[in-house]
């Protein structure tokens, strides 16, 4: 049985005293779930995010890391650097980065090896436009996406990547894709890693979903039988539409 990971991000929100006391709040009402919780947070919350959930079972992830170690590389952040600070997780690829950012194919790859060299384990998002899904290019796109971002890694390195689906145009619109097509999707990402990598690390990959879930869409989605968990934008600000996703099981 592959476990739920239920991963917040905050995308650009979130000063440290909102941080804290989000986490604070968040702490008592998760803690007795079995299903992984994960909050990305931003580069200047990630200090004081690790240090209130020390001792509590929410993990502190970054959004974002450049892929080489140090350098001439102003305004960025190493994977090294994060790990230094005990960060576990860091997003890989958001189609925000994509889109504003021109992040590609190839540096989503590089990004991720960066990250397994760190001992970070990568979230790494992949997602149709809404003019590629009415062309019918939805299941092309998201598959080619997956197939790049795992090149070169280790049969290891590919089990232990978490991947979240995440159409963009259900990304902040409130408009969710149906459990249905959700998890049609990523069962095509997954038939892809079987394709490559065979049927046993295909069968653990964690392959999440990500667009406007909230806690009354997240149990129907959470349910499907290849969806194993969640990346949440908006309804992870407020302690108690977060915890309402983690405890959907409840
Ligand atoms: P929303 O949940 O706000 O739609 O954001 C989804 C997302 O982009 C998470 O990475």
């Amino acid at each position: 049985m592959r476990r739920k990971v239920i991963a917040g991000n905050w995308k650009m929100n979130m000063l440290p005293n909102e941080a804290i006391q989000m986490i604070t709040e968040l702490e008592p009402l998760v803690k007795d779930t079995n299903n992984e919780v994960v909050l990305c947070v931003p580069f200047t919350d990630l200090f004081y995010a690790l240090n209130v959930a020390q001792g509590t079972n929410i993990k502190i992830g970054a959004q974002n890391m450049h892929f080489e170690e140090k350098g001439a590389f102003t305004g960025e952040v190493s994977g090294k650097m994060l790990k230094s600070i005990g960060t576990e997780y860091v997003i890989i690829g958001h189609s925000e980065r994509r889109q504003y950012f021109a992040e590609t194919d190839e540096t989503v790859n590089k990004k991720i090896k960066a990250a397994f060299e760190n001992e970070l384990k990568p979230i790494v998002c992949v997602g149709e436009t809404l003019e590629q899904r009415e062309a019918g290019n939805a299941y092309d796109i998201i598959t080619n996406q997956t197939e790049k971002a795992l090149e070169g890694l280790t049969e290891n390195q590919v089990e232990n990547t978490i991947i979240a689906y995440e159409p963009i145009w259900a990304i902040g619109t409130g408009k969710t894709a149906t459990n249905e097509d959700a998890n049609e999707a990523i069962k095509k990402i997954r038939e892809k890693i079987c394709q490559i990598y065979g049927q046993n690390i295909a069968n653990r990959v964690i392959i999440q979903y990500g667009g406007s879930m909230k806690p009354s869409n997240a149990k129907e989605l959470l349910e499907m039988s290849d969806i194993d968990g969640g990346l949440i934008g908006g309804a992870s600000l407020k302690a108690e539409d977060f915890a309402a996703i983690v405890n959907f099981d409840k």
